[in-house]
């Protein structure tokens, strides 16, 4: 059976780029037909490199757990759980550890970095701020990957080594201990979906602080919308349907009916706070059931749990074959 396996990571305030750009595509693969086995889990322990407020990190977690499930991740076709719920991933680690050289960590994009800022900073230490978790991250990713036997990771760019890596210890393991040790899984890059401008036409961002958060209020979410940049040109001119960010987010949220009777609008003349008001409404119609979920699985947790409760039973249960196979090549066990 083909598996594909997306990890994910918890951060504060998910945004409409989020979700246009990663989490939409990924809960429509949730829901198709093929008979892939699909594996989402939330990398919370990967997120204790840089955390140090349980409390965040606790609520983090939830809310993103809450995010994935109110927008109709299919919890029951596929595998949700968290990271730090299926002990067998820390154990694999360890096995894993012992096959990696440590120059590979070195080289690994995120952890040089680092020590780049340190030296630009003139840090006399090239290893300031880096904790081990931070330095064989790689490892653990690898051992979420390779757990399950995974042939798929659909992933960013930026996450391209990683999964490269992974296949590098796979490929060490089996050298030694046998062909089919552990499964070669193959990294499936994801173009990110649309572009999406944040409020000021710049890719939307946390960085840029131009984001629209998903999880805010009706009137909170109209607020921000307003806000998006347009030019000076008065409600009658006409305007260029094809050269406006308020368009370019139109499109992702509304039918091709509706795309049409706007760029209509645009090219008669339509003043920028209707237009914005236009986009508010499908952006709201869109959200407002997730929303209402999003809340309503935020204030009763218990549903969250038993979730990724029962996520983690289906995840243990494909881990034990792996495990078995490992440990008995690798120590006699
Ligand atoms: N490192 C990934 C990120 O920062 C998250 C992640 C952790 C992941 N383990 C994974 C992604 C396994 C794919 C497969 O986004």
């Amino acid at each position: 059976m083909n598996t594909v396996l997306t990890g994910i990571k918890p951060t504060g305030m998910v945004h409409l780029g989020n979700l246009l750009g990663a989490i939409r595509p990924a809960i429509e693969m949730s829901k198709s037909s093929d008979d892939s086995r699909h594996i989402y889990f939330i990398a919370d322990y990967h997120a204790l490199t840089a955390t140090r407020d349980p409390k965040l990190f606790k609520e983090h977690v939830y809310s993103i757990a809450a995010t994935w499930v109110a927008l109709g991740l299919d919890v029951e076709k596929s595998i949700f759980y968290k990271q730090s719920d299926v002990p067998e991933i820390f154990e694999l680690q360890w096995l894993l550890s012992c096959m990696t050289p440590k120059g590979d960590m070195n080289r690994a994009h995120s952890y040089k970095a680092r020590v780049q800022e340190n030296e630009e900073n003139a840090n006399k230490d090239p290893d300031h701020g880096v904790n081990m978790g931070l330095y064989s991250y790689p490892i653990l990713m690898a051992a979420d990957i390779l757990l399950y036997d995974t042939n798929q990771v659909p992933v960013g760019k930026d996450q391209v080594q990683h999964v490269e890596i992974a296949r590098s210890i796979a490929q060490r393991v089996n050298q030694y201990f046998g062909d089919e040790t552990l499964i070669e899984p193959q990294e499936v890059l994801q173009e990110g979906g649309a572009y999406i401008p944040g409020l000021d036409g710049r890719k939307m961002s946390k960085s840029y602080d131009n984001t629209i958060p998903l999880w805010v209020t009706e009137k909170k979410l109209r607020k921000l919308i307003m806000k998006i940049k347009t030019d000076s040109s008065a409600p009658e001119d006409p305007k260029d349907p094809d050269d406006s960010l308020i368009m370019d987010i139109y499109k992702l949220f509304a039918s091709q009916d509706q795309v049409d009777a706007l760029a209509k609008r645009f090219r008669e003349g339509i003043g920028w706070g209707e237009a914005k008001q236009e986009l508010f409404e499908v952006v709201n119609e869109y959200l407002k059931e997730p929303r209402e979920k999003y809340n309503e699985l935020m204030e009763n947790k218990d549903q969250l749990d038993e979730i990724l409760k029962k996520g983690a039973e289906k995840a243990r249960e494909l881990a034990l074959p792996t495990m078995k196979r490992v440990r008995q090549r690798m120590t006699g066990f």
